[in-house]
């Protein structure tokens, strides 16, 4: 029986300050939160900081993102040992922001879902389609191309400890969530995909659904029986916000 899983990605937002008050919010409430697994992913210079304030509680630490390479001439990346050192339990890999703003295509991203696994990182592999590509029907054919990449670098049998967020592109930062009926009917065709291959993953993986998830709807969405979680950004930023949405999931 799988648990629930909810992560914050905080992006590009916050401060020394604003992440310890955050973080003490965390703390104040999170046992609370009885069944389902909890995960803050900080921009990367906050986790040493992070991971020494949560380190007795239930909260994870994840990146949001990881470089494909382990060592050497690669400016401006980190490594997976490196946020193994610190603490880090989860990388974000795949994000649409990091496909659309910084070019990395299915290669790059299953590359780097790689390099989270043999670091001994769990990789969240973020998919899922822009508006017009659902518009034209093609929901389907562009999440299964995104995961095919990575089962063509690492086999299914990778997702054994990995987690993939559905994050449709469209309902990231926009306010407009999919609705649960459309998430959920997303979330079955990947791990129906998935069964074809291996049903033992299929029914283990955590499927999280990401884009505009808040207090207000995340009960309904997490109600259907294939979203296993929320990969959850700005309402992540508020204490009270990210607990509630936490407790919905168990
Ligand atoms: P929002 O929750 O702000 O829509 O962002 C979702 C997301 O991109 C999480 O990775």
């Amino acid at each position: 029986m799988r648990t629930k899983l909810v992560a914050g990605n905080w992006k590009l937002n916050g401060s020394l300050s604003s992440i310890r008050e955050l973080i003490d919010g965390m703390l104040a409430g999170v046992d609370a939160v009885k069944t389902a697994g909890v995960a803050v992913c900080p921009p990367a210079i906050y986790i040493p900081e992070v991971t020494a304030m949560v380190k007795d509680s239930k909260i994870a630490v994840g990146s949001q993102n990881v470089c494909d390479q382990d060592s050497g001439a690669y400016t401006g990346e980190i490594a997976g040992a490196m946020l193994k050192e610190f603490g880090c339990e989860y990388a974000i890999v795949g994000h649409s922001e990091r496909r659309s703003l910084y070019g990395e295509d299915d290669a790059m991203v299953a590359a780097r879902f790689a390099a989270a696994r043999r670091n001994g990182l769990k990789p969240i592999l973020c998919i899922g389609e822009k508006l017009e590509e659902r518009e034209q029907g093609v929901t389907e054919d562009v999440v299964s191309r995104q995961i095919d990449a990575v089962i063509a670098v690492e086999g299914i049998s990778a997702f054994a400890d990995a987690v993939i967020a559905y994050e449709p592109v469209w309902a990231i930062g926009t306010g407009k969530t999919a609705s649960p009926q459309q998430a959920q009917d997303v979330h079955a065709f990947i791990r129906g995909k998935l069964a074809a291959l291996d049903a033992g993953i299929a029914e283990n993986i955590i499927i999280q659904y990401g884009g505009s998830m808040n207090a207000g709807n995340a009960e309904e969405l997490l109600g259907m029986p294939d979203i296993d979680g929320g990969l959850i950004g700005g309402a992540s930023l508020k204490a009270a916000d990210f607990l509630a949405i936490c407790q919905a999931a168990g």
